[in-house]
């Protein structure tokens, strides 16, 4: 049962414009349109001895994998036959100009509604590797996921030996209930909701589980051969780590950049987060099995079951009861968890360099809180949220992105504060005494192709935790990381600003911060939230616009005709 490619889309080569001749041979100029239908529709789907209707696209779960070459054009018409608004995010791509492709519902568009239909229409410029697209709207995206990958230009080989074949594996979390009840529960609850039930692997949680015979993802590999496999962390609320038995990892890229290539015994993937590692077929033939499991250095609860699939070898029988991975980290490993980030490091060559702002425009400094308001129906007679420099962000009613293009008043303020007005002692004891949180749509304004740096700092008020923060419209360098509290008079002089790794979305170490920094030449409104589903529905996320630049090449592209209205 080998990974399918199988297309969902029909791909036309329609701008074959130019042709460059050498000798006798042509080679097109790679520049293509690909058009991929998305139906999103409920299916009733099994696993763990439990059937119910889950929101898919295409009736596949995961869904479609978009594929893609660096420079194309891609088509998503996306027609909602659910009986949920939603919408869909291209996790990663940057959408220049083109904020009104990047999907997440009320900060970019408003949602396509049952029946509707929205056409996402987007170039892929400068970026090649794994990213991912998922629902961005309530917790839909606990099913509605899948893989983008996109290959570098025609005759770019990839900076490191091509592989035999290459997999892709999709990390998740399956409820046996629906997740929107699971999720509605929480809410009226004023609680954590239900965690997951199984973890899962290309959406099979593994013969660990019940049930589990036809749920088992399996790849085939020959003996001595090298295997890229694009790993995507889509599972709502877990950090993950992810191991083969007996097989060591070469990480070559993240967040679709490559990296210095490292290798390790297991990885650690945020949700948001892609890593493409080599695997190389060196042990024994046997069955091997792959691991993922939580990583978790608070005391908080998570589901902490292991999910598998299957590392065959050609050959060997499905009788033979494969191994586990013995060295997936303990579920707590902190010191794994910061030793790994600490080895991600951007190639930084002449052909992928790692331009890093040196020099910073904007300092901001965001503090991450959980928090608990009154809430007279809830079962405490509180509600837990989540703030940004003591912020919980409430979703307005018409898209931001709108808002700002067409200079709709009243819908957000920018006056998000670039510091917290009142400093403490972030990581010190815990912080209970006093709680209580102000809410509004505050976002920054930023001006166009400035230079920004952004400590996200998390805090003991109620618990500190490690939070994996997504940035929507760019990258980022990841230029300092530590533990306690940020020292802006002693840390920035450790920064590594030669050869940061640079991404997407980075975990904010608990009781720790990190320092990030890019140059905002992409004009728009970007989210930036805590990329745990359970956190972005507290509250913890705001965004940032960014003004238009003075060329006419740098102002937000005018809205697609069939954008969705509120
Ligand atoms: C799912 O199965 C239930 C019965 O188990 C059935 O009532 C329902 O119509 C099915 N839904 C879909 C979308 O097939
Ligand atoms: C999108 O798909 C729907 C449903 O198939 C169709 O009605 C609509 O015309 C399509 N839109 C575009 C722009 O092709
Ligand atoms: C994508 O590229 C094409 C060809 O250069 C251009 O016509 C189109 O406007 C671009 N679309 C976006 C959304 O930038
Ligand atoms: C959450 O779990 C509790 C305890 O197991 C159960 O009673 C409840 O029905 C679950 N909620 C949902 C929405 O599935
Ligand atoms: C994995 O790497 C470790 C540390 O470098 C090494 O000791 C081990 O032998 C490697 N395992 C395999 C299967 O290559
Ligand atoms: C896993 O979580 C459950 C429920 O929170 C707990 O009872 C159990 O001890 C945990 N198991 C491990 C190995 O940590
Ligand atoms: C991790 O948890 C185990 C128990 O499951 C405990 O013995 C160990 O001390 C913990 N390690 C850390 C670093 O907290
Ligand atoms: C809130 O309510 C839950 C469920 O009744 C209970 O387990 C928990 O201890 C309460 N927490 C606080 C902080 O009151
Ligand atoms: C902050 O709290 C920690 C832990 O309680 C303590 O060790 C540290 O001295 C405190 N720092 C300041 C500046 O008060
Ligand atoms: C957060 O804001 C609330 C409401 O304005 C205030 O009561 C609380 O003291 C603030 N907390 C912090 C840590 O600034
Ligand atoms: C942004 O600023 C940098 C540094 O000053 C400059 O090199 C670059 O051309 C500017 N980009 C745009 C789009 O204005
Ligand atoms: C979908 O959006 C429309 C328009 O905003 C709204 O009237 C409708 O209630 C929404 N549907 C759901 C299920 O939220």
């Amino acid at each position: 049962m080998a990974a399918g490619k199988s297309f969902c889309c029909q791909a036309s080569l329609l701008i074959l414009l130019s042709f460059v001749f050498l000798g006798l041979v042509s080679f097109p100029v790679e520049a293509a349109i690909k058009k991929y239908q998305f139906d999103i529709q409920v299916k009733n789907v099994s696993r763990l001895c439990h059937a119910k209707p889950i929101v898919t696209v295409n009736g596949r779960y995961p869904g479609p994998t978009i594929y893609a070459r660096e420079g194309d054009r891609v088509l998503v018409n996306v027609t909602n036959h659910a009986q949920y608004n939603l919408s869909i995010h291209w996790h990663g791509l940057k959408q220049y100009r083109n904020g009104w492709a990047d999907g997440p519902a009320y900060i970019t568009q408003c949602p396509i509604q049952t029946g509707g239909s929205y056409t996402y229409d987007f170039n892929i410029t400068g970026q090649r590797g794994t990213l991912w697209w998922h629902a961005h709207i309530l917790w839909l995206r606990a099913t509605v996921y899948g893989a983008i990958v996109i290959m570098p230009k025609v005759g770019t080989p990839f900076p490191f030996p091509q592989p035999a074949r290459e997999f892709e594996v999709i990390l998740g979390e399956w409820w046996n209930n629906d997740v929107e009840e699971i999720e509605k529960q929480g809410n009226q609850m004023g609680l954590p909701p239900n965690m997951s039930d199984a973890h899962t692997i290309n959406g099979k949680p593994g013969p660990l589980f019940p049930c589990s015979e036809k749920h088992t993802y399996a790849i085939e590999v020959e003996k001595g051969k090298t295997y890229l496999l694009r790993i995507i962390n889509a599972a709502l609320n877990d950090e993950l780590f992810f191991a083969i038995a007996g097989h060591n990892f070469t990480v070559v890229e993240v967040d679709a950049v490559y990296t210095k290539p490292f290798s390790t015994k297991s990885i650690l993937i945020g949700p948001g987060q892609t890593t493409n590692v080599l695997v190389h077929a060196n042990n024994v033939p046997s069955r091997y099995f792959m691991a993922t499991r939580t990583f978790m250095d608070a005391p908080i609860p998570v589901d902490n079951k292991t999910a598998t699939a299957i590392l065959q070898y050609k050959g060997i029988p499905n009788t033979v009861i494969p191994s586990l991975p013995h060295q997936l980290p303990a579920s707590n490993d902190s010191a794994f968890a910061l030793s790994y980030n600490k080895k991600l490091k951007s190639l930084n060559t002449v052909q992928y360099p790692a331009n890093v702002p040196l020099k910073v425009d904007r300092n901001l400094f965001f503090t991450i809180g959980l928090d608990k308001n009154p809430c007279p129906t809830c079962v405490n007679g509180t509600r837990l949220l989540a703030s940004l420099n003591n912020i919980s962000f409430v979703m307005p009613q018409t898209a931001l992105l709108q808002a700002h293009y067409f200079d709709i008043k009243g819908v957000f303020k920018t006056d998000f504060p670039d510091q917290p007005l009142r400093p403490f002692n972030y990581t010190g004891a815990p912080l209970t005494a006093n709680l209580g949180t102000s809410t509004g749509t505050r976002i920054s304004k930023v001006a166009f192709n400035s230079t920004v740096e952004i400590v996200v700092q998390d805090t003991n008020l109620l618990t500190v935790e490690s939070h994996p923060f997504h940035l929507h419209g760019y990258n980022f360098f990841v230029v300092g990381t530590g533990v306690g509290n940020f020292d802006p008079s002693k840390d920035p002089a450790n920064y590594n600003l030669v050869d940061p790794i640079e991404r997407n979305t980075i975990g904010v170490p608990t009781g720790g911060w990190v320092a990030i920094r890019f140059r905002a030449d992409n004009p728009g409104v970007w989210f930036f939230h805590c990329h745990l589903e359970l956190h972005t529905g507290w509250g913890l996320k705001t965004a940032f616009v960014v003004e238009d630049g003075p060329g006419e090449d740098q102002t937000v592209l005018p809205p697609p005709k069939d954008l969705p209205a509120c």
